[in-house]
């Protein structure tokens, strides 16, 4: 029997590489995006997930009934009720009240414990979701928590699955990965791995207006007047993160919430592909990049699509949310950015 699984644990990784064929058009390079929303969980994030319990089991850490803590109403948080249901597992997630009620609703779907916290409190607070979950995980016997932007095991997760399939997939004909950097774990992993194989593939990274992951890297300080409120969620950070390996990074590219809203709506328009909004951010990241780098046509380019459309219909994809943010009167793509709907009566 072929392709058959114990459970629903066994499709984590070996996503698809898919050759972008519009929206890259102006791209000599030939470029695949790697769709991270075939995971079982429709992220990446299934793969940290996996690989932080399993590496806690073999730790001895965890036993039948344990309970894994996080802070996060994204993706990590949908990976983590996951393998918890198959293991057996307590999950118990910290979310900002500032969190949709259909995400909530979806993790608790999968099982888990949300606690809503308030967001407009200090990261220091007792109110705080980081405080609540670490109060959490010190008070409960046989816990752990994830923390994943400071857990080493993200980065490890990549170097030994994303970066490898990577590499395998491309026949080592890779030349470029562009990735956006929310923990920084996807892109330093991968990197990692694929710099060791060849130390000549260029790196990039995206990162979002409002965030200061860019200006670190350029300057290896925090500067303070980068931050500011922005839409794209899952990328950019108002800290830095150890998940993050800077040294493995070429360049940084800043991209904007118009922008990448359109594209993400362009790249399922052109290309089929229900992708997030960090979907519409890299490619965003990769066209900005080709305006300064030229690319050549043995150029094998590889973009991270991190996870799937579906999380994002009341956001990117609904025209109402598009309108509110006032990104519908600019003639930013010059391209279809209306979805047609008819209403026969
Ligand atoms: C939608 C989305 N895109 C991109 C990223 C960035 O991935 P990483 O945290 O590995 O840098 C995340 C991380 O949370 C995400 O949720």
């Amino acid at each position: 029997m072929t392709h058959v699984y114990g459970n629903i644990l066994g499709l984590i990784g070996h996503t698809p590489l898919v050759k972008l064929n519009r929206v890259t058009n102006d791209i000599s390079a030939t470029v695949y995006a790697k769709l991270e929303s075939c995971n079982p969980g429709h992220s990446t994030k299934d793969r940290i997930a996996l690989h932080i319990i399993e590496a806690a089991e073999k730790k001895g850490l965890l036993k039948h009934g344990s309970t894994i803590v996080e802070t996060t109403s994204g993706n990590t948080g949908f990976s983590i009720a996951m393998v918890s249901i198959i293991k057996g597992y307590q999950c118990i997630l910290a979310v900002s009240d500032k969190t949709k009620a259909e995400k909530i609703a979806y993790l608790k779907a999968l099982g888990a414990t949300v606690y809503i916290c308030p967001a407009n409190v200090a990261p220091d607070d007792p109110r705080s979701y980081y405080e609540v979950a670490k109060k959490i995980a010190a008070e409960t016997p046989d816990s752990i928590y994830i923390n994943q932007y400071f857990n080493e095991l993200n980065i490890d997760a990549h170097y030994q699955s994303t970066g490898p399939e990577i590499w395998e997939q491309t026949e080592g004909k890779i030349t470029h990965l562009i990735a956006c950097t929310g923990t920084g774990g996807t892109l330093s992993g991968s990197a990692k791995f694929l710099k060791e194989k060849n130390p000549d593939i260029k790196i990039i990274g995206v990162d979002a207006s409002g965030s200061i992951l860019k200006g670190f890297h350029e300057t290896g300080t925090i500067n303070h007047s980068d931050i500011h409120p922005y839409q794209i969620e899952g990328m950019g950070k108002n800290l830095i993160p150890s998940a993050l390996l800077f040294d493995k990074i070429d360049e940084f590219i800043r991209v904007n919430d118009e922008l990448s809203a359109h594209r993400t709506r362009e790249i399922a328009l052109k290309e089929g592909i229900m992708g997030g909004y960090t979907t519409g951010a890299v490619v965003q990241g990769l066209l900005q990049y080709a305006t300064t780098h030229e690319f050549s046509k043995e150029d094998v380019v590889v973009v991270i699509f991190p996870d799937h459309g579906s999380r994002y219909i009341t956001k990117v994809y609904s025209d109402e949310w598009m309108t509110e943010q006032g990104f519908m009167n600019n003639d930013v793509l010059n391209d279809e950015k209306v979805f047609k709907t008819e209403v026969i009566k």
